[in-house]
């Protein structure tokens, strides 16, 4: 029969750790594992200002036809002043333009064709480590993916050896950077270490390729956008990916831009007209909902500061999860030892657990995280602090 030679993948590990988590019957387990947000209740809400834009839509939109391949231009002009600033220096001069994608991912998927087809022979270099489906998704273009080191064996961010690798990069390939809340690691680069790789990324010639994920979920809306404005303003060339998915909450909408930056609003043309193109052939034109909400919530003043206000609650939570957790730590003579999970950034921790002290946690504490210590903060009931820290200290023994 036709199909009979295709074997079995094994699944997505982080979606079979939920099918896992949903099965558990322990009333007091803990779900640290997949990157959702969740509030105090442990539910992912759909955000006040979401609802708010959603019911303008429904009484307003009058058709559903399609929409073009960089998608809703309101949301494109939005999405590049949430990025790079309204009064950004490249906006004004036209050199810079977002097609929108269903979500990060897409955006992420658009570039790796983009590179693929239209800057042939770049390989693209990933931080190690970094989100696994970034690896996936620039092999399955055909790029020749490789890695330099982020984290050290101390489990503690290591800028040195990252600088060093980037300097042995080949001319022109491609860095891909985290914007912020780095993911799985929750370690982020300072302004000075930024200046640094921006040096680099300059003297090797390199394309910087920017995933924002997370903006708001760091240090704020506008502080998280940082190095991205950097880079935008002192390079000539630059692609971002920004997913609506976590400051939007709008994860099941898929909604998501690439953005990208040219040194001059002519050459942003022929770009777009390429990336326009990739796109027909990948979904032909972006899902629309998620990106006229967020088009409504950003072009409404009002809604502007709710969503703000919405975003800085999600923000502030985690921070507040992280410094309690290292409290209920500190009984246990641990605080010390899990310091970083203070200074990180953003829903994830890299723990620093090993895989062995995680299988514990899970199968003697139904606490359940990744396989490579990664932990989501947000995911941490407040109420319960007290077990998980017991957890985590029966576990380092
Ligand atoms: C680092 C990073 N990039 C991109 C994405 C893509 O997000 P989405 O496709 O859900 O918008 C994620 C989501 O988990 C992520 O963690």
């Amino acid at each position: 029969m036709h199909f009979d030679a295709i074997g079995r993948v094994p699944g997505d590990p982080i979606l079979g750790l939920m099918e896992a988590y949903a099965q558990d019957p322990n009333p007091r387990k803990f779900d640290l594992g997949v990157g959702v947000y969740k509030d105090a209740q442990g539910l992912t809400p759909v955000l006040q200002s979401v609802k708010l834009a959603e019911q303008r839509l429904v009484d307003r939109q009058g058709s559903k036809t399609y929409i073009g391949g960089h998608g809703f231009a309101e949301f494109g002009r939005q999405i590049n002043a949430l990025v790079l600033g309204a009064d950004s220096p490249l906006i004004a001069a036209q050199r810079v333009g977002a097609t929108q994608t269903p979500g990060g991912t897409g955006a992420l998927r658009l570039s790796a064709d983009f590179i693929a087809q239209c800057l042939p022979g770049r390989g693209i270099w990933l931080s190690n480590p970094t989100w696994p489906i970034h690896e996936t998704i620039f092999n399955i273009a055909g790029l020749k993916v490789s890695h330099y080191p982020y984290v050290g064996s101390d489990n503690r961010l290591d800028v040195e050896a990252m600088l060093a690798a980037l300097r042995q990069v080949p001319k022109g390939d491609v860095v891909l950077l985290h914007a912020c809340c780095h993911n799985p690691t929750g370690f982020d680069l300072s302004h000075d270490d930024w200046r640094r790789v921006l040096e680099v990324v300059r003297s090797r010639d390199l394309l910087p390729l920017i995933d924002f994920a997370y903006q708001g979920f760091g240090d704020g809306l506008e502080q998280d956008a940082w190095a991205v404005r950097l880079f935008a303003n002192e390079l000539p060339e630059l692609l971002i990916t920004s997913s609506c998915s976590k400051n939007f909450g709008l994860y099941s909408d898929r909604t998501g831009a690439l953005i990208v930056c040219t040194r001059s609003a002519e050459k942003l043309i022929d770009v777009r007209s390429q990336l326009a193109n990739i796109a027909r052939n990948l979904w032909s034109t972006p899902p629309d909902h998620g990106a006229a909400v967020v088009a409504t919530i950003l072009g409404d003043a009002d809604l502007k500061t709710l969503w703000a206000d919405e975003v800085e609650g999600m923000r502030t939570r985690i921070a507040q999860l992280r410094s309690s957790l290292l409290q209920a730590l500190e009984p246990h003579g641990l605080r010390e030892r899990f310091a970083h999970i203070g200074e990180q950034r953003g829903m994830f921790s890299y723990t620093g657990l090993s895989p062995e002290q995680v299988k514990q946690l899970r199968d003697s504490h139904s606490v359940y995280m990744v396989g490579t210590g990664r932990a989501n903060v947000a995911g941490i009931d407040a109420t319960r602090l007290d077990s998980l820290a017991e957890a985590i200290a029966q576990v380092c023994k």
